[in-house]
């Protein structure tokens, strides 16, 4: 099988490709597991993978050349995991429709025209939610995003839905938690932070956090999220029901729980690293986003959540250190 990773290069496009490597089979059309001889990491970074099975192409997925690469040969499956994320979709407006819905567009006319019905995992989010909302979201809770960002994400799961449904391609949009903790520098998405209040710590720098501690989040941990994301594409087709949109599990916790547990795994001296200046522009993203979900489907197709946030630090701190 050949497979396309957009956004390969990405803090999660590259864990995904080495876990699909490290499976070394995927479902194909007819259910069953097929030898994945090809990954194609297209991002507008080069992709440092070396493996004899993964080729990077690099270039703007906007752009007909660089989809024209990536599909020479043909293409069995794609994760779609390019993206504008959070906070700079919200900065800018045009960036972020031309490649979280046009491009995305363009990528499934693509996957349409070969007539082959490829499986599509797109990597949809929690922000598509938004406004007034229970305090654990039912599978069937209507999406009403407050970002352009999550309104994107949700365009982007309309559209899997609706060629899913002419069976132009078998999609299947996963609405990720925020991940938690990424490895690396801050990025521009507004839950950055629930990265850097662990990350910053451990490295011995000082971090900023842009919410009231009683803040709750969706989380999941890298490796819990890649395993979902493989769990997505596995699934089949008749597991899904009238949707294609699937809530991911994740945990519920706060902003001062993940600091306690960042004190329990590190010590007093680390956590008090953290310090407390609330940022609107970061908070009326953020607390927009819902903190709970039920994840029915999700955990009915084989998906999971962390066992607590003190686990998903500790799986980071034993990361940091084979680094
Ligand atoms: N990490 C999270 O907490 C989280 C939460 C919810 C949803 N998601 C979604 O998961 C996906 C992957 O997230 P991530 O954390 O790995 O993000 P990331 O920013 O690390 O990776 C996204 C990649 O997309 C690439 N990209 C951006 N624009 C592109 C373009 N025009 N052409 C080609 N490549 C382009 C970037 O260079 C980057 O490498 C994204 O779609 C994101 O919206 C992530």
């Amino acid at each position: 099988m050949h497979i396309l990773v957009t956004g390969g290069a990405g803090f999660l496009g590259r864990r995904l490709a080495r876990a699909i490597l490290a499976r070394g089979t995927l479902a194909g059309p007819d259910d069953r597991q097929h030898p994945v001889a090809r990954i194609t990491l297209a991002d507008v970074v080069a992709a440092d993978l070396p493996d004899p099975r993964v080729s990077s192409l690099v270039g703007d997925l906007a752009d007909p050349a660089l989809l024209d690469r990536a599909f020479a040969g043909g293409v069995d499956s794609v994760f779609h995991l390019a993206a504008v994320v959070s906070g700079e979709a919200e900065a800018n407006f045009d960036l972020g429709w031309r490649v979280n819905v046009d491009a995305m567009r363009a990528l499934l006319e693509r996957c349409r025209a070969p007539g082959t019905s490829p499986r599509f995992v797109f990597a949809s989010s929690c922000a598509a939610f938004g406004g007034p909302l229970p305090a654990r979201l039912p599978d069937d809770q209507m999406p009403v995003p407050q970002s352009s960002y999550g309104t994107q994400k949700v365009v982007g799961e309309y559209l899997v839905h609706d060629y899913t449904r002419k069976g132009f391609l078998d999609g299947r949009s996963l609405r990720l938690p925020t991940v938690t903790v990424r490895p690396g520098k801050p990025n521009k998405a507004a839950s950055s932070f629930a990265s850097g209040i662990v990350r910053e710590p451990l490295a011995g720098v000082e971090s900023v956090c842009p919410v009231a501690p009683e803040t709750k989040m969706w989380l999941t941990s890298p490796a819990t999220v890649v395993d979902n994301l493989i769990a997505g594409h596995e699934a089949p087709a008749s597991a899904f029901g009238h949707t294609r949109s699937v809530n991911l599990p994740g945990i519920s916790v706060t902003v001062r729980q993940m600091v306690d547990a960042l004190r329990r795994v590190a010590g007093d001296a680390v956590a008090d690293r953290v310090t407390w200046k609330r940022d609107p522009a970061i908070e009326r993203i953020v607390l927009t986003w819902p903190a709970d979900f039920e994840a029915k489907l999700a955990r009915a197709l084989g998906m999971r959540a962390d066992a607590d946030f003190e686990s998903i630090v500790r799986a980071y701190v034993a990361e940091s250190v084979r680094r």
